[in-house]
């Protein structure tokens, strides 16, 4: 096909972008739109995959990089070589690159790691987590990525779901007040900028998605992927709300979720994804898949693909994240536009909706990396922003045995200090999942701070700091050698499916080991976690001292800061700490409310008992 001569309006900069969508649109054929509606993995994109089938847009998976600790620079010659090669299609439609960047770039080698959502949440801070979100972006845009899948705005109603850790809070609320991700990320859109209608800023800032459309975080039980039932009165007032913030704010992408309403499974929901979403809230950007989310729709998974694909794509699905079967996606739906199942005019509106986050993300004027933003990966800017946001996210549970002796802070130079317990050491632990590899790994998996290094970075020279992993028999007969213990413990790392637990018993004999520590040495108890776990009798009356640290993240000083005094505690439960797991699901609106902790409790350093 002949080459598109230069003065078409859609390749004009400053032409309107709804002319720009329009004219393109006029000039696609059916493969050029079927391709833009296609996500696939850079695992099986080629460049010529992308030239031959028109691709429109590419995606990591969790922990799908270049190769092992792969630089920015390398990931950017990556993602900029598929570029060139949508840029040598007929038309020139610059694909769109997206990423899981849901705290920090974390995919990336030497990215900041920020607090999970969860410890966001009980910050309360939305300008933090608006900076958070300005940081973020430089380093997804610094790879090459212009569109991370972020934020998720779950509403968090059970904590035995794996992933508890992505919400804010169980409160719709406080979340709806942290959806200002979105504005960090994007760009502040002006005053008269209608909402619902994509915007982004400027080259330093990228596509949001808010996720995971809708009610995600209420399924019964906490279940992944389940079913999520009430009234629709109450899914409007809890779940839907944050996504009205979003709007507001002109996310330019929403992710359908897994679950269900009401035994309606989200990806085939005509009236949530069209009626409600879409017409409604007058949502004006794309709604995307979730990961083979239609090959879900039907168990086991796949079976007969081109009915779901019929399902999803009139329900209101605009683009697909295949992510690796796209010669069957292409095949499906081609015939199913020949056939008339699904309209042209359906794939037009899907197309629409993409091409116009694509001009107002200036894909098309700038579509190659700027690496002039490589060096804000990791900098130490976003190093101080990630360690503001530790700090303002840890809640004190518990500060001293005697109500009016307050335990902490801790003196910075005591004789001797135990510190022990396995999450003390370990920075893949103390980053939980979506870090690195989708579910999370243990030890040194990035450039960062653990506990101990800021321990041993704030107390004096002339202390002397006994590490453990395991407290020995030796060490715990020698207790009175000890000024006070610091012991760490909580979850390993986890995502999705894999993190749904109705136990939450603390791991590694957590609860035992601060025990064994605590009925000998004063104890200051850490615990790492992406949600409330079960706090025996015998670890809240033995310690002196009890911190909610959830996955903090790279930048571990932050901890110390306040845990020596140089800060004061900020965090205040984002989640009701429930007694007994029986309890679940356990939120403030209840009737029969007895939590251990409630909902926004947090001690302050002045403030001392339990
Ligand atoms: C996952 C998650 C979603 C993520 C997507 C891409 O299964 O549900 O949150 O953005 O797939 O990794």
């Amino acid at each position: 096909m002949e080459r598109q001569e230069e003065s078409c309006i859609y390749k004009t900069p400053d032409a309107p972008v709804e002319a720009r969508v329009q004219d393109l649109l006029s000039r696609m054929t059916l493969p050029e739109k079927i391709g833009q509606m296609t996500q696939i993995e850079r695992r099986v994109t080629t460049h010529a995959v992308i030239t031959e089938s028109f691709i429109g847009s590419v995606t990591s998976g969790g922990g799908s990089w270049p190769f092992e600790d792969a630089k920015p620079s390398d990931w950017a010659d990556m993602i900029d070589g598929y570029q060139n090669a949508a840029l040598a299609t007929r038309l020139g439609i610059p694909i769109i690159y997206g990423i899981d960047a849901v705290h920090g770039n974390n995919n990336v080698y030497g990215a900041i790691i920020f607090p999970h959502n969860i410890g966001l949440g009980a910050t309360r801070d939305a300008d933090l987590i608006r900076r958070i979100g300005v940081a973020t972006a430089l380093e997804v845009r610094a790879i090459g990525a212009s569109w991370t899948f972020a934020p998720c705005v779950a509403v968090l109603r059970d904590p035995r779901w794996g992933r508890s850790y992505e919400s804010y809070s169980e409160d719709h609320e406080i979340t709806c007040e942290l959806t200002k991700l979105v504005s960090g990320l994007q760009g502040e859109p002006p005053k008269e900028h209608p909402s619902g209608y994509p915007f982004l800023g400027g080259r330093n800032n990228v596509v949001a998605c808010a996720k995971h459309f809708v009610g995600d975080g209420g399924t019964d039980k906490g279940i992944n992927e389940g079913n999520t039932t009430v009234s629709y009165e109450e899914l409007e007032r809890i779940h839907l709300a944050p996504y009205l913030k979003c709007i507001a704010q002109g996310v330019s992408t929403v992710m359908a979720s897994y679950s269900s309403w009401n035994g309606s499974k989200l990806h085939s929901d005509y009236f949530l994804l069209t009626e409600v979403l879409k017409q409604k809230l007058g949502f004006k950007g794309f709604v995307i898949s979730d990961w083979e989310a239609v090959d879900r729709l039907t168990k086991p998974k796949g079976l007969n693909f081109r009915n779901s694909l019929k399902i999803s794509i009139n329900a209101g699905l605009d683009m697909v994240m295949v992510p690796f079967k796209y010669e069957r996606f292409i095949e499906d739906l081609t015939s199913l536009v020949e056939s008339g199942e699904v309209t042209m005019a359906r794939i037009d509106d899907a197309v629409e909706r993409i091409l116009r986050v694509k001009f107002v993300a200036g894909l098309f004027e700038h579509p190659l990396t700027d690496r002039s933003l490589l060096d804000t990966v990791g900098c130490k800017e976003h190093r101080e922003l990630g360690r503001e946001a530790v700090r303002k996210s840890l809640v004190l549970l518990k500060n001293g045995k005697n109500v009016n002796k307050p335990f902490l802070p801790l003196d910075r130079n005591p004789k001797r200090i135990l510190v022990t317990g396995t999450h003390v050491d370990d920075l893949g632990y103390q980053c939980g999942g979506w870090t690195k590899a989708w579910f999370g790994l243990s030890g040194r998996i990035t450039i960062g701070t653990t506990l101990l290094d800021a321990i041993k970075a704030t107390v004096g020279d002339k202390t002397e700091v006994i590490f453990e992993k395991t407290p020995s028999e030796e060490t715990l007969a020698s207790s009175e050698g000890f000024s006070y213990a610091i012991v760490a413990v909580g979850e390993a790392p986890y995502a999705e499916t894999r993190g749904d637990n109705s136990e939450h018993i603390i791991p590694f004999n957590g609860s035992d080991i601060v025990t064994a520590v605590a009925e000998r040495i004063q104890t200051l108890m850490i615990l790492f976690s992406g949600r409330p776990m079960v706090l025996e009798p015998k670890v809240l009356e033995k310690t002196e001292a009890l911190i909610a640290a959830w996955l903090p993240g790279s930048e571990g000083q932050g901890m110390a800061d306040v845990i020596f005094g140089d800060y004061d505690f900020e965090g205040m439960l984002p989640v009701s700490w429930f007694k007994r797991v029986e309890q679940l699901p356990l939120n403030a609106d209840a009737d029969l409310y007895d939590p251990l902790f409630p909902i926004g409790f947090g001690l302050k350093l002045n403030s001392s008992g339990n």
